[in-house]
């Protein structure tokens, strides 16, 4: 076997149990070459890493809906990356790991509620807008493919299409959340404030554990019990998150070196706190942009390039 081989073997083997046990490694093919390919290549159910068998037999009954599956994700990635773009973490991915947000996930954490209701929430939307636009026969508007599409699902029609997209994001992305554990309480309470899109706040929670007939059982219940609890609409963790101040590759994070800050916001995107205290330094930067615009009946535009100067703040 050759070396890099062998390296990457034994990475999954020993990734899968200690470091990948907990994450939806399927997210990976919204990232890379499988993404690239989707749509020129038809899509192979047992090359997409991490699916556990409900997963996997989903993905071969509905393979036509996979590629909105996966550009879900990827949506829900960039709307992540847009939200969190002025904070210390600020939703990046790592392309050439299965574990697309590195370490970062493997903590029950405010940032992992949020990626897994955003994912939750992208697959949904993805699925829908796909329906919607009839590029799937087993649901749309399309009087021709109206109607359940087989045995099981009660699924398709028009008025119920944006329920398809969201019992499709259940149905998959649930799927590995089957864990008595505390950590699939939560990503599943997550994934399903993502799915209605309508989550305001994260609650800190604590783990309880019971013993029920099937064993021990583990809980979330609200830490600070004099705030009402959380609803359905909150999104839940129940471990601190890093600072994301310093580079760490244990906790997966990049540190806040170099990064542009806004120098008039006291905010967390303000140079004070998103530098952790550590100050900036200012450079100046030459931008072209469109200037003397003159309209002209009719009907068009033309305009002038100007050269405009910026101050640009960056972390030390
Ligand atoms: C996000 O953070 C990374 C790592 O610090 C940085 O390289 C990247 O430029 C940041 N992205 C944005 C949009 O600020
Ligand atoms: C910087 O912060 C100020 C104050 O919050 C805000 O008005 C401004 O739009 C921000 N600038 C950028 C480039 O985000």
């Amino acid at each position: 076997m050759e070396p890099h081989l062998l390296g990457l073997l034994l990475g999954l083997l020993l990734g899968g149990t200690r470091v990948l046990a907990g994450y939806p490694i399927w997210w990976s093919l919204a990232l890379g070459q499988q993404y690239t390919s989707l749509g020129s290549q038809p899509l192979l159910c047992g090359s997409i890493p991490g699916l556990v068998p409900k997963q996997l037999r989903f993905c071969r009954n509905y393979i036509e809906i996979m590629p909105s599956v996966a550009e879900g994700v990827k949506l829900g990635i960039q709307e992540c990356q847009h939200q969190f773009r002025g904070r210390r973490w600020n939703c990046t991915t790592i392309d050439d790991s299965l574990a697309i947000f590195g370490p970062v996930l493997d903590k029950a954490t405010r940032e992992s509620a949020f990626v897994h209701a955003i994912a939750s929430a992208g697959v949904a939307f993805a699925v829908t807008r796909s329906c919607a636009e009839g590029t799937s026969t087993i649901c749309g508007c399309d009087s021709h493919h109206k109607g359940p599409p087989g045995e099981g699902w009660k699924w398709g029609g028009c008025s119920e299409d944006a329920d398809f997209g969201v019992l499709v994001s259940r149905e998959f992305a649930d799927a590995r959340e089957n864990r008595p554990d505390a950590r699939s309480a939560m990503n599943k309470h997550n994934n399903e404030a993502g799915r209605t899109d309508k989550y305001d706040s994260a609650s800190e929670m604590v783990v309880e554990k019971h013993r029920e007939s099937r064993g021990w059982v583990e809980t979330l219940r609200a830490k600070y019990s004099l705030f009402k609890p959380p609803t359905e609409r909150d999104l839940v963790y129940y471990e601190n998150s890093p600072n994301f101040c310093e580079p760490n590759p244990e906790t997966g994070s990049f540190g806040t070196r170099d990064r542009t800050c806004n120098v008039t916001s006291h905010g967390i995107d303000g140079c004070d706190l998103l530098c952790c205290g550590r100050g900036h330094n200012t450079r100046t930067e030459k931008r072209k942009e469109k200037c003397h615009c003159i309209f002209h009946w009719c009907c068009y535009v033309s305009c002038q390039e100007c050269i405009r100067i910026y101050d640009v703040h960056t972390c030390k």
